[in-house]
């Protein structure tokens, strides 16, 4: 990924940064850049997410996936469980993909409906084994195989922990197998079995996916100047000490839609903590331009806009027409337009003293998304060392989960009684 910052600066935008500052700052990431370097060499609890182009082996995957040659794949997880690998399949176009991770009764209902049951593999993830979404949506789907004569069994692939209620179904049924990897809490797990298995169902190639993680890693330095994931967190954080407490999150392709979710999750669910953290905002070029834009050139100076772009994609010709006034665009294709849109975007922010960062990949292959995927994740690793925050833990989401779980009456948890005590007083 290449980050220019040049309209997050100070001389461009008002609330920019100055470079003075970001002098400053670089010798704070250097700092941090051991302290992750040494985590990473340790596979300390979180840095360990970092190692993973190293440590994920794709043997073990394509083992697990022996004999399967499957039409459709349905990955039923939910959060760092389902959309790393959302994210991978529909950037790389692996067709057949599809992810369970909300319990909508409409929505699961209409997908058994759609899905060719007899040839769909099941891909459940969960590193807990104990989700109740994930658990109650695989019980669904398992339910609707046997009703349609389908035997689940042969059907199904689980990636979970080395124990839990998940690995003891998967002992029970001698089901094929994946471990999610010690040290990598859910939404940093991307470049293991939990990002990687439906692409390799669906014949994509993980490996580069993996050597493209690994160039990221090789690309980590102690300087943000010549480390882009660097640039890019050193950045952002700055800007949020600045008042930039909203990141918005804006690819200009499709195929990139998934990556502002997943981005979204590991930004506030890594850097939401002790009262900090930007809250990021899934967005599209050059759709949202269309709604959004007027917000982020006009509303509150309280932003950072990451706009990403690929810089070759296939394209398609405009073509000519004999209408006088859409005259400029014939001859013109596509991508042009869309890289047209782009640019005048970040100059229309830069304009309005708006600090926008460029992020850039080559192409949208599997050796760049594999390589975005972890410098993402190394940008945000460093602003939790920057923040002095705990970045691999999630409280929050802990709470929520067992305050599900008790209200179901599927334990005694002191939050489901939190929770029972509010309703009780309404
Ligand atoms: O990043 C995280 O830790 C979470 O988003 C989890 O991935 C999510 O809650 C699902 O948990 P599990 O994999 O245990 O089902």
């Amino acid at each position: 990924m290449d980050v220019d910052f040049g309209n997050a600066l100070a001389s461009v935008a008002v609330t920019g940064v100055s470079e003075a500052s970001l002098e400053r700052l670089d010798r704070r990431v250097g700092r941090a850049h051991e302290r992750i370097a040494a985590g990473i060499e340790d596979r300390t609890f979180g840095y360990a997410s970092l190692a993973l182009p190293e440590e994920t082996d794709p043997t073990e995957i394509r083992t697990a996936l022996e004999g399967f040659d499957p039409e459709a794949v349905v990955t039923v997880g939910i959060g760092g469980s389902a959309l790393g690998a959302k994210t991978v399949t529909e950037a790389l176009g692996c067709a057949g993909h599809h992810t369970l991770d909300n319990v909508d009764p409409v929505e699961t209902a209409r997908l058994l409906e759609e899905l060719p049951l007899e040839s769909t593999l099941v891909n459940v993830v969960s590193r807990s084994g104990t989700t109740a979404e994930t658990l109650s949506n695989f019980l669904v789907v398992r339910e609707a195989m046997t009703e349609a004569g389908v035997e689940w069994t042969e059907r199904t692939v689980v990636t979970t922990g080395d124990s839990g209620p998940l690995r003891d179904l998967a002992d029970r049924h001698d089901l094929p197998t994946c471990s999610v990897p010690e040290g990598v809490p859910g939404r940093f797990s991307a470049l293991s079995a939990v990002g990687l298995v439906p692409a390799a169902a669906l014949g994509c190639d993980i490996e580069a996916v993996l050597e493209g993680g690994a160039e990221g890693r090789q690309s980590l330095s102690p300087s943000l100047f010549e480390t882009p994931a660097y640039a890019y967190g050193a950045v952002a954080y700055a800007l949020e000490n600045r008042g930039a407490t909203t990141n918005a999150f804006v690819p200009y392709a499709e195929a990139l839609e998934p990556l502002s979710e997943w981005f979204a999750q590991l930004w506030a669910e890594s850097l939401g903590k002790d009262g900090l953290g930007q809250t990021p905002v899934r967005a599209l070029g050059a759709t949202d331009q269309h709604s959004q834009l007027q917000l982020y050139r006009a509303g509150r100076k309280d932003k950072l806009v990451t706009l990403l772009r690929p810089r070759e994609r296939e394209d398609v010709p405009i073509p000519d027409t004999d209408v006088d006034e859409l005259s400029y665009l014939g001859g013109e294709t596509l991508g042009g337009l869309l890289d047209a849109e782009f640019e005048a975007t970040e100059a229309s922010l830069a304009a309005a003293d708006q600090p926008n960062v460029r992020l850039e990949i080559d192409r949208i292959d599997a050796e760049s998304v594999g390589q975005l995927l972890y410098e993402l994740e190394a940008a945000c690793i460093l602003v939790g060392e920057l923040s002095g925050i705990e970045t691999f833990t999630q409280p929050a989401v802990e709470w929520g989960k067992r305050a599900a779980r008790g209200l179901l009456g599927g334990g005694e948890f002191e939050e489901a009684e939190a929770v029972e005590g509010k309703t009780s007083r309404r």
